[in-house]
């Protein structure tokens, strides 16, 4: 897709980081814009903050989680534009460092609804719109955790390595439609990822100084970029290249670096 003029763009959790960044991207390019996210008041600010791009934009606050919103949104979406050209299925949460044996696996679920359902809800409601069109794009996005798993955070990479699965599934169903399927990981990105991870507290912020140092306007950048570029995988930032190659040509071996690299940076025993 080389052009964003006009194109129907759906994003989720559009109120802060990069799906905030995506929307005024995406505006900015002449999109028009169906977003959501579960806090009302987070997506009426992104809204504020597009008005001076005069894009028309189409809001509906609710849980990815929930099914039965996600189906109505897409409905809403098709009803009021007619048709959808992108979806980005980018809600998510964080989870603190918790050892396996010690978590509580109501949020394992919690980050399993919002991480993995509601991507998985987002691609099953917008793909029989997105396949009517001759040129399409789902964008899922997992992370660089969807690639390498990380001891103490079990739940978020497994619900990251979910989506991956999942994109690699449609990767190859719909190999010969005009949708094409971007699997997103990003590196490091400032964003308020982790004051809103489901158990914010303060010793968290060791993590976010020490790790996630990117603009969400230079991950919304190249997730446009790997748009128009029909890129499967998008890996945002240099340590996700890194992390990609590693573990790639040495499975093993290379999630033991990432890892006690991560571990050393955070003082984790
Ligand atoms: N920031 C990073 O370094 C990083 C790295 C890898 C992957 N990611 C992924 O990027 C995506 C965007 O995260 P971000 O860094 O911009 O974080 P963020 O917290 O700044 O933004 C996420 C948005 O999603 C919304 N949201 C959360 N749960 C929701 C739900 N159940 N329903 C609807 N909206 C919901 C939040 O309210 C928030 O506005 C997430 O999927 C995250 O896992 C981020």
């Amino acid at each position: 897709m080389k052009d964003f003029k006009d194109k129907v763009v759906v994003i989720t959790g559009a109120g802060s980081g990069i799906g905030r960044a995506l929307a005024m991207a995406f505006a900015k390019a002449g999109a028009k814009l169906a977003l959501n996210d579960y806090k009302p008041e987070s997506l009426r600010e992104t809204s504020q903050l597009l008005n001076a791009s005069a894009a028309v934009v189409l809001e509906q606050a609710f849980d990815v989680s929930d099914k039965e919103a996600m189906f109505s949104f897409a409905a809403a979406a098709v009803n009021r534009f007619g048709h959808i050209d992108i979806v980005v299925n980018n809600a998510g949460v964080g989870l603190g460092d918790y050892p396996f044996h010690d978590l509580d696996l109501n949020w394992f679920e919690k980050v399993m609804d919002t991480n993995f359902y509601g991507v998985l809800y987002g691609s099953r409601a917008f793909i029989p719109h997105l396949i009517e069109r001759p040129e399409a794009a789902l964008v899922n996005v997992s992370s660089i955790f969807g690639l390498t798993g990380i001891a103490k955070s079990t739940a978020y990479c497994a619900s990251k390595f979910a989506v991956h699965g999942l994109n690699q599934c449609l990767m190859q169903e719909y190999v010969n439609t005009g949708l094409t399927i971007h699997s997103v990981h990003p590196g490091g990105i400032n964003t308020n990822i982790t004051k809103n991870s489901l158990d914010y507290k303060e010793t968290h912020d060791t993590f976010h100084t020490q790790f996630l140092k990117l603009s969400p306007d230079y991950a919304a950048k190249v997730i446009m970029d790997g748009i128009r570029k029909k890129k499967n995988k998008i890996l945002i930032g240099s340590e996700a290249h890194l992390l990609d190659f590693a573990v790639r040509m040495f499975p093993y071996l290379g999630g033991r670096i990432v890892n006690k690299e991560i571990q050393r940076k955070l003082n984790r025993s």
